[in-house]
């Protein structure tokens, strides 16, 4: 990567003076740029980004699971873009298409699982969550019922807009907001780790499935539109689902007349080595959410796939989804996104996550001897280190000391030590390693070479923290978490 100035950079300290003046972060709490300083991206290139201050960073986590092919085909792309731009830089999908909208939506349903056929666009995922929803409803008001729930997974992130903030599953960011959409149930996730000792595959799939469908009659099966799942849900820490999971949520589905929705927002587009997490496990979708990698979040443009099944009732005289957004299929965004696609078959992204994953896996495996890492778990280029008190008991930590141990001493030093990944707490604590799908074992090792000492430290931290006992579950108890 260049060391030449940005030109006519201002510097990194008005810039950073300017920030807390007039940039509301996202997520973030804004006083803690008072005792350190804001991190500013000025540029990327590959798998790394460098700051205002001149540090580099190996990005870790893909921008936010979203950049598929790295950071270095702006110069391609964005003459995609400017070509779009004087051929046509804006136009409406309100009863009106134009080329690139047409050619993204017969693309994605060339790459999407057989049935998934019609696109609608949005600016990212939480509409996409959204439009879900909403085309779940009308679908089944549309056949005469009337049914509006929906079922999302505990701890599972599906947006931060009133919808899909609902379906999330994550009460600290839920609760100042309530209340909130009516109405979603939540049900267990595939966390295994704290499963009881000795369960079975087959008895965990068991037993989440028999937690769904008690779930769905509590609720009422002719009242609930929707399950929607992600393939490996993210938040919490890479849960990949059982085997006989997805089958038996599609059955159930199929059984009390609901929609099926895979949030494919990190999943699609080659995160899991393969171009979907519906097509890796099976899943049958009739609704499928995207965004994210679609343009390799060079443009904000996400989209949601709509199965024949659904689209029928919408496909007779009179009938209408009644919602639209003015930057659906924005074509600009669209070009962005054909080329992006048209990267990744060109440089086989996809079939490099495929080739690579187990070297990933195996490299991270290395972290697994530390007394602080209890797990690791994930598939693709998508992964998760649960970290422990105690490793032995897989007793965790409290809140203090989780949030001690991620926010005031991990997020710092894997940032200091250059190496931009999540240390999230918003399930048990986990670190979220997820670069972009070019990465190769040059990358994984950069990044096992920056997490090992750090973690050897925090393992150190964490020796001295006092134990509280916790014991380890055996066949017939019950786990704390699920
Ligand atoms: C699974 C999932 N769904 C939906 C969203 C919301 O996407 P966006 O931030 O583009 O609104 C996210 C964002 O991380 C996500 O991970």
């Amino acid at each position: 990567m260049s060391t030449t100035p940005i030109p006519n950079h201002a510097g990194a300290d008005a810039l950073r003076q300017s920030a807390a003046d007039h940039l509301w972060l996202h997520f973030t709490q804004m006083a803690d740029f008072k005792k350190r300083d804001l991190p500013i991206i000025v540029r990327g290139e590959g798998c790394h980004l460098e700051t205002a201050d001149g540090k580099r960073y190996l990005d870790g986590l893909a921008g936010l699971f979203a950049v598929q092919i790295g950071y270095s085909h702006g110069e391609e792309i964005g003459e995609a873009a400017a070509a779009q731009m004087r051929e046509l830089p804006y136009y409406t999908n309100w009863n009106y298409a134009h080329p690139r909208a047409i050619e993204l939506a017969q693309e994605i349903a060339s790459l999407t699982p057989d049935g998934l056929n019609r696109v609608f666009f949005t600016s990212g995922g939480a509409e996409s969550v959204e439009s879900a929803w909403k085309i779940a409803r009308q679908y089944h008001a549309a056949r005469g019922e009337n049914r509006w729930k929906a079922i999302g997974r505990d701890i599972a992130y599906h947006g931060t807009t009133m919808g899909a903030l609902s379906i999330t599953g994550i009460p600290a960011i839920r609760s100042q907001f309530e209340p909130l959409v009516p109405q979603v149930a939540h049900v267990r996730n595939t966390d295994r780790y704290h499963r009881p000792e000795g369960e079975t595959e087959e008895q965990f799939t068991a037993m989440l499935l028999d937690d769904l469908e008690h779930r769905i009659l509590s609720e009422g099966p002719e009242t609930v539109a929707m399950v929607i799942m992600e393939p490996v849900q993210n938040s919490g820490g890479a849960f990949t689902p059982p085997k006989g999971y997805f089958q038996g949520v599609r059955a159930l589905c199929d059984e009390y007349g609901i929609l099926l929705c895979a949030d494919e927002v990190i999943t699609g587009y080659g995160r899991l080595g393969a171009w979907f997490g519906s097509e890796k496990y099976d899943i049958k979708p009739d609704l499928m959410t995207n965004a994210k990698g679609l343009s390799s979040a060079y443009a904000s443009i996400g989209a949601l796939v709509i199965s024949d099944k659904v689209a029928e009732p919408f496909l007779k005289e009179d009938a209408m989804y009644a919602h639209g957004i003015t930057f659906g299929g924005h074509p600009v965004q669209a070009a962005i996104a054909l080329k992006n696609l048209e990267i990744m078959k060109r440089l086989d992204i996809v079939g490099n996550v495929a080739r690579n994953q187990d070297a990933f896996r195996d490299t991270l495996a290395t972290l697994t001897d530390l007394p602080i890492v209890g797990d690791l778990r994930g598939t693709g280029y998508f992964y998760a280190l649960e970290l422990v008190k105690d490793k032995d008991t897989k007793e965790g930590f409290t809140s203090e000391e989780g949030k001690d141990l991620l926010q005031n001493f991990l997020s710092d030093h894997l940032f200091e030590a250059g190496l931009i990944c999540r240390a999230d707490d918003r399930g048990e604590p986990v670190i979220q390693v997820s670069p972009p799908l070019i990465a190769d074992q040059g990358t994984f090792d950069e990044i096992v070479g920056i997490l090992r000492p750090v973690l050897e430290e925090a393992s150190e931290r964490v020796a001295k923290l006092p134990r509280h006992g916790g014991h380890k579950l055996v066949a017939g108890e019950q786990s704390a978490l699920g």
